[in-house]
């Protein structure tokens, strides 16, 4: 399985502080927002991620990841030159996806959960076995911002609406998703929406009309953040500063993955610490190189 980030988009939520710069690099607490999915595409244990972005952001990106050898990974990066909806990055990244499944996140969502990791291996191994696509449903009180999924008696996932203006249930899908190759098709075939984006929703739409879509709902015990409006990045920083402050570990640290997943070694990881000396988050990596 490969993993896509998408990255690009224009951020008008989050005006103006987005006005001149892009969303993903502002600091969700102690960290930049992009760290958050990438570090759960890395606890899945995959190592091969290609980011879609917006022209101008291409070389800051660069920058922070560059090809990904000094996270033992393999970074790539795909142009998206408008923001044209999220289904285009399937698009997009239809060489770098070749025939694999595909994890499929938004750069601006921020997850924890003491299980977080075990589900999204579960989605993993779901996708790999069986096809289908694999989505998670997450309880919100603004169903009216959300591609919203509505479940029948049994639980069977009855409908999925983009931003319905009528909601038929709270349970937004979050910006965590999991397909099998077929995605890259589906998505051929999607037609603009009434705002002209290609929507993601779409392509769950089909996957539900030929019965391989699941969902699974996000309950009690976890938190999803779209950090895209100016309440919820702040409120993603609070909780993960909290967080982080109690457990004393951290959440969305990539170094310390990276190391715990034996794709660096202690060298490596004190290096790539040692910029960092004079933070918490540097200190953090040091004492974790011992
Ligand atoms: P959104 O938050 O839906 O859109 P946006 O980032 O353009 O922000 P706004 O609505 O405030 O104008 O995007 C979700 C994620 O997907 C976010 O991380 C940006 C990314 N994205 C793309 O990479 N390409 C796109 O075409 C769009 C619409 C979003």
């Amino acid at each position: 399985m490969k993993a896509v980030i998408l990255a690009g988009g224009s951020g008008t939520r989050l005006y103006p502080v987005t006005q001149a710069v892009n969303k993903h690099f502002l600091p969700i607490y102690n960290k930049p927002m992009i760290y958050y999915p990438l570090s759960l595409v890395m606890l899945l244990g995959i190592r091969d991620v290609l980011f879609i972005v917006n022209p101008t952001d291409l070389e800051d990106f660069q920058k922070l990841f560059g090809n990904g050898s000094k996270l033992g990974m393999n970074i790539e990066y795909q142009i998206q030159e408008k923001p044209n909806g999220l289904a285009e990055g399937l698009l997009l990244a239809k060489e770098f996806i070749g025939d694999d499944n595909i994890c499929y996140m938004l750069g601006d969502n921020v997850f924890f959960g003491h299980d977080l990791v075990k589900i999204m291996v579960e989605a993993k191994r779901e996708i790999e076995e069986s096809g289908g696509a694999y989505v998670f449903g997450y309880y919100v009180k603004d169903p009216e911002r959300f591609g919203i999924v509505e479940f029948d008696e049994n639980g069977n996932v009855k409908s999925i609406e983009e931003k319905p203006k009528k909601p038929k249930s709270n349970f937004a899908v979050v910006g965590m998703y999991f397909y099998d190759n077929e995605a890259v098709e589906i998505a051929k075939n999607v037609k603009p929406s009434d705002r002209g984006e290609l929507e993601i929703t779409s392509v769950n739409e089909e996957y539900l009309k030929r019965g391989k879509l699941k969902v699974k709902l996000l309950g009690r015990g976890f938190a999803w953040f779209d950090a895209g409006t100016h309440d919820s990045f702040l409120e993603a920083g609070e909780f993960v500063a909290t967080i982080e402050k109690k457990t004393g570990l951290m959440i969305g640290c990539i170094e310390e993955i990276a190391y715990r997943n034996g794709w660096i070694d202690r060298e490596q990881l004190l290096k790539l610490a040692y910029p960092l000396r004079k933070t918490d988050y540097g200190k953090y990596l040091m004492e974790l190189g011992g």
